[in-house]
């Protein structure tokens, strides 16, 4: 059987006059996935998002749920829940006059309301908390009120935008975990906006990465880290070397006095004399069980250590790189055990296999 999106978005674009805020954007969004649109702010991810929810009309394309055309449907006639970042309750209503804003409007009977409304407390782990107003709970739990308003009707698709963003640090994961293992549990499709990567690579099927109102990449979350697809997603998801590198062909880079070869297929556009940027993950460097005759063996000196919890990055001044330092990281172990301190010399390999090159152009 072949797979048929749930949602799919096809030629996508908006104008707001006559700037380009989504570019011919296509999309499709399997049953039960959850999807993170990651990027910058201002890269139209609220605004894709309220298209498919039809609070904002699309300039071009058209959006299509479960086999049915709603690209102009309005709002009400559409299958889905939606949460914003904060402030969406209503404070003048109770936490079950909010949970049951949309059932109520649905005209179903009072006693199974209030049943439904009990059920969706306790499946957002609130139970009992109905006869509260918003002001009474904490940030976390408002937006817990508000994820069982979004999930009342049992919607079809399930639209969150930034949701965890105005939550404080722990508050946030917590919660993340519990929407991804409610979203599992109910097999409910989600969008989810976010401009924090790590937000979307701990919880995403997959990643939408966005730029400028374009995708440039989608992509399972390793997928999305292990290989990017530009420069603007290796520069934008998790943490990169980025070094100035002349192509001299056949996958090989001239570093200062180093060349490196790429695997085939992660240089994509990087023609031979060209000037390129090579992206290798702090990770991505070999201490333990180090070869002398590894041809990509370095040495640096430690200039600089920040301190992570359970590993730390080090600034490494390498050998015959001038002017380009290197961040590496180690764990506490390694640290002790290969004398990791800042003024010291560290020895190491690189993993060229896990090498990303982009045209310097593209990565500017
Ligand atoms: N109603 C509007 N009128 C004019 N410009 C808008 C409107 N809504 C959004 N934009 C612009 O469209 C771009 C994308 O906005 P948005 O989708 O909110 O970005 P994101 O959610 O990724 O931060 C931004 O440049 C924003 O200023
Ligand atoms: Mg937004």
């Amino acid at each position: 059987m072949t797979e048929v999106g749930y949602l799919q978005l096809r030629g996508i674009g908006k104008h707001f006059g006559a700037f380009a805020a989504l570019k011919n954007i296509d999309l499709t969004i399997r049953r039960g996935e959850f999807v993170c649109f990651l990027g910058p702010s201002g890269c139209g991810k609220t605004t894709l998002l309220r298209i498919i929810a039809g609070l904002e009309s699309q300039s071009s394309g058209s959006v299509v749920q479960d086999g049915r055309d709603i690209s102009i449907l309005p709002p009400a006639a559409r299958d889905y829940g939606i949460m914003f970042q904060s402030y969406a309750l209503f404070p003048n209503l109770s936490v079950a006059d909010n949970v049951s804003y949309g059932l109520v409007n649905r005209k179903q009977p009072r006693a199974q309301v209030a049943t439904r409304v009990d059920e969706l407390l306790a499946l957002v782990g609130l139970p009992g908390t109905g006869a509260k107003f918003p002001a009474q709970m904490s940030g976390g739990q408002q937006q817990r009120v508000a994820l069982a308003r979004a999930l009342a009707t049992s919607p079809g698709l399930l639209l969150l935008d930034e949701p965890l963003s105005a939550l404080d640090a722990i508050v946030r994961v917590h919660l993340r975990n519990e929407i991804r293992s409610l979203q599992r549990k109910l097999g409910v499709t989600t969008i989810m906006v976010t401009h924090d990567q790590e937000e979307a690579l701990s919880v995403a099927d997959r990643i939408v990465v966005m730029n400028h109102g374009v995708i440039e990449q989608v992509g399972t979350p390793m997928q999305v880290y292990r290989e990017p697809a530009s420069a603007f997603v290796a520069d934008f998801v998790g943490k990169v070397n980025r070094l100035r590198a002349v192509s001299e062909g056949d996958h090989w880079y001239r570093v200062g006095n180093k060349r490196l070869q790429c695997l085939p297929g992660a240089d994509l556009g990087c023609a031979s004399g060209g000037d390129v940027a090579i992206y290798l993950r702090p990770e991505d460097r070999v201490v333990d069980g180090l070869r002398d005759d590894d041809p990509t063996r370095c040495a640096g000196t430690v200039r600089h250590i920040e301190f992570l919890g359970g590993n730390c990055l080090a600034e490494v001044a390498v050998d015959g790189i001038p002017d380009q330092s290197m961040h590496l990281q180690f764990s506490l172990n390694q640290m002790d055990e290969f004398n990791v301190r800042e003024g010291a010399t560290v020895h190491f390999a690189l993993r060229t296999d896990r090498l990303r090159v982009f045209p310097a152009a593209a990565a500017a």
